[in-house]
């Protein structure tokens, strides 16, 4: 049975679109059965509907309180029974509470290579550092903001001359690889969250989890 899917998003939805093609070209064994945004005017709705997945509007601005948008969010994404919920690009902090119900089926890609610049202006200060590479992580998400168990991560050089948004849109690239990866790992039933490190068919995964690279020399196919 295809893994029911909820995809949060708050933007582009570029990602969203990796998961639509990798369900197209059967790469992902997923039913994405819903595409919640905070923001209604998000491009990433309108990607949804083309493809026919159900795309809903929480505007977060008109809940008086943190816990009462999270809590709504809660119960729509809830109305769909997801097995796997996916953050992918959705932009506001959720709370313990949430983060709790979902735990364990609550994945999150964030552009840094992780433990590296959790939170935002992620290439910004990559290239401010002064670092050799830079790239994305996909990760478990905990209560603890971009703190949870990593899963999979890819790298890519910085360039001397590079500007953020130079390296964010070469980062994407990577995202739109690794993201359904990840997500078809935890479809077949072998990434579990246990405790506070994942685990891929029962073997710890390591800190910064995966090498995606590494996975591609084991695996051209996956590349
Ligand atoms: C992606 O780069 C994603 O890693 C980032 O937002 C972008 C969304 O792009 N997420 C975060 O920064 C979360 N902390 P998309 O809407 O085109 O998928």
């Amino acid at each position: 049975m295809p893994c029911r899917t909820v995809i949060l998003i708050s933007g582009s939805g570029s990602n969203l679109q990796a998961f639509i093609d990798a369900c197209n070209n059967r790469t992902l064994d997923a039913d994405l059965c819903a595409v919640i945004s905070n923001r209604p005017d998000a491009a990433g709705l309108q990607r949804a509907s083309e493809a026919g997945i159900a795309a809903r509007a929480l505007d977060h601005r008109s809940f008086a309180s943190r816990e009462a948008f999270d809590q709504a969010l809660k119960a729509l994404i809830d109305e769909f029974s997801p097995e796997l919920v996916i953050l992918a690009g959705f932009m506001r902090i959720l709370g313990a509470d949430f983060v709790r119900h979902f735990r364990g089926r609550l994945l999150n890609i964030h552009p840094s290579l992780l433990p590296k610049y959790p939170g935002l202006h992620t290439h910004r200060r990559a290239i401010e550092a002064g670092d050799r590479e830079a790239g994305a992580t996909v990760h478990f998400v905990t209560e603890e903001l971009d703190g949870g168990p990593p899963i999979l991560q890819a790298k890519v050089p910085v360039m001397a001359d590079d500007s953020p948004e130079l390296l964010a849109s070469r980062v994407l690239e990577q995202e739109h690889r690794i993201y359904p990866v990840a997500a078809q790992w935890f479809a077949e039933n072998r990434l579990t969250l246990q405790g506070n490190r994942a685990e891929l068919d029962g073997i710890q995964l390591p800190e910064t989890g995966f090498a995606f690279q590494e996975l591609q020399t084991s695996a051209g196919h996956l590349a």
